[in-house]
């Protein structure tokens, strides 16, 4: 219940040694935010955590993704068509893409020249684009995709198993299989054709708009029209059971189990619709129509991610598990990140909403989780780092992220009390509705809702090293 949703321990202290090059500390200068030399886009946002994550001078509004993938070879053959818009001039530009071959590259059904430099995928359209202009990118590639070891070393992108692929893309991996401008501040709608032999089933985000089965293959077609970030996309692969139904609120249900992971998944998967009830009444209306689960077999990955409208699992999950990645529904897709930096407003809220459900439901109230945690000594790993700054990529997902993220809300709640409290939840996940949200946002509306001074509250528990000496 307090753990991260990373079951393996990972080497986390050794790989934030290992894994953080010197490099990196220059690029963070070097790439700097999207304030471009001329006509050039920067080739990342200005993330200090990932600075090559994202690009400067465009925005996608829209991700047409055509796939496909044959499980057996593990290989991939795709097509990308980005509908994109200019903010400023632009001679070049890049997109994020790493590892497949890329076979043609169109800016505006011209051919574009291209080059590759690490993840970036470095364009220059034809003709220069306009600032305000809309264009159109189709790239074409293929090739044997893998994840990307991320600075924590976990893997995130595509993920082969021995029946097709987990594909969970956070922080990095969403540029493993197709080309983006991979970082959470740029939030679009997808398309997805998926072609994968007929045994199998590729399930992505969204409404499944129809399938279809000829030669031997079946194609889903899946469309996700509320914003999502890069890394919520997903194209899972396998031999799943498939079930589809309607709740009482209208939302449409498809879950995909795994035949091995099928009989732990069913009591918990059951209760989807009224946990995402529930969640509904603490956060507001639920922001997506599609809904469900994945529940994949894949005992390598060690994390569950809440993939957009359907979070996905490498085993079955457990009821906090399920509980938190929807409760990431609202916090985390519908309220999006701006900055890795500030991932504790996912995780912090997605672990609180676990703390919630059990004390809503006969379970230990969420202070009773707060004091056993706060009750660990100051040399436990939960107080390493403050959950406001973890300080790099490599923390993103580290234990105060989750668990001190969630006392900061423990900590709030009893300064302002239940009432204020919850409803700075639902206007939090209101206010920033299929938008995003900064921590400094939070904080001011939690002193707007409560009328009360948290400077001191917030600066102790998601800024101040070390344990806080008050609970
Ligand atoms: N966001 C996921 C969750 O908490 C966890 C996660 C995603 C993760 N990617 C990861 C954990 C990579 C460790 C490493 O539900
Ligand atoms: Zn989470």
């Amino acid at each position: 219940m307090t753990h991260p949703r990373r079951r393996p321990a990972l080497l986390r202290r050794e790989a934030v040694v290992a894994t953080v090059p010197v490099a990196v500390a220059a690029l963070l200068t070097a790439a700097g935010p999207a304030t471009a030399a001329g006509s050039v886009g920067a080739p990342g946002v200005g993330d200090p955590y990932f600075p090559l994550a994202g690009n400067g001078g465009y925005h996608v509004s829209h991700y047409g993704l055509t796939l496909g993938y044959d499980p057996s070879s593990r290989h991939l053959t795709g097509k990308a068509v980005l509908a994109a818009r200019a903010t400023q001039r632009l001679t070049r530009f890049d997109l994020d893409f790493t590892g497949l071959k890329i076979t043609g590259l169109t800016v505006d059904h011209r051919k574009a020249s291209y080059k590759r430099d690490g993840q970036e995928l470095v364009v220059t359209p034809a003709r220069p684009l306009r600032k305000g202009q809309s264009f159109r990118i189709t790239v074409t590639y293929n090739g044997k995709p893998g994840p990307v070891t991320d600075p924590d070393g976990s893997l995130d992108g595509w993920i082969p198993t021995d029946d097709g692929a987990f594909v969970a893309g956070e922080p990095q991996g969403a540029m493993t299989w197709f080309p983006a401008n991979n970082h959470p501040l740029d939030k679009s709608s997808y398309d997805f054709t998926i072609t994968v032999p007929k045994d199998r089933t590729a399930v992505a985000n969204g409404l499944l708009l129809g399938q279809s089965t000829r030669n031997g293959k079946t194609t889903f077609r899946w469309r996700q029209k509320a914003p999502m970030a890069a890394y919520l996309a997903t194209a899972t692969v396998g031999r799943f059971k498939v079930k589809q139904y309607t709740t009482r609120d209208g939302l449409k249900v498809y879950d995909a189990v795994d035949p091995r992971e099928a009989t732990a998944a069913a009591p918990v998967l059951k209760k989807l619709p009224s946990v995402l009830e529930w969640e509904s009444k603490l956060f507001g209306p639920y922001p997506y129509r599609a809904a469900g689960s994945i529940v994949d077999h894949a005992p390598n990955v060690g994390y569950a991610l809440e993939t957009q409208s359907r979070p996905l699992y490498d085993r079955a999950p457990d009821l906090s598990t399920l509980v938190h990645e929807n409760a990431h529904q609202w916090f985390g897709d519908s309220v999006s990140l701006t900055s890795w930096k500030d991932i504790w407003l996912n995780e912090g809220f997605a672990t609180y909403a676990e703390w919630l459900y059990s004390e809503q439901h006969g379970g230990d109230s969420a202070q009773k989780t707060f004091d056993a945690l706060y009750a660990r000594p100051a040399s436990d790993a939960l107080w390493e780092f403050p959950p406001g700054n973890p300080g790099s990529g490599a923390n993103i997902f580290g234990t105060p992220v989750y668990a001190r993220g969630a006392m900061t809300l423990q900590v709030l709640r009893n300064a302002v009390g239940d009432k204020d409290f919850f409803r700075i939840l639902l206007a939090w996940a209101k206010k920033h509705r299929h938008g995003h949200g900064t921590t400094a946002q939070f904080e001011r509306l939690a002193e707007r809702e409560s009328g009360k001074n948290l400077d001191q509250l917030f600066m102790t528990w998601l800024y101040a090293q070390g344990k806080p000496s008050h609970p």
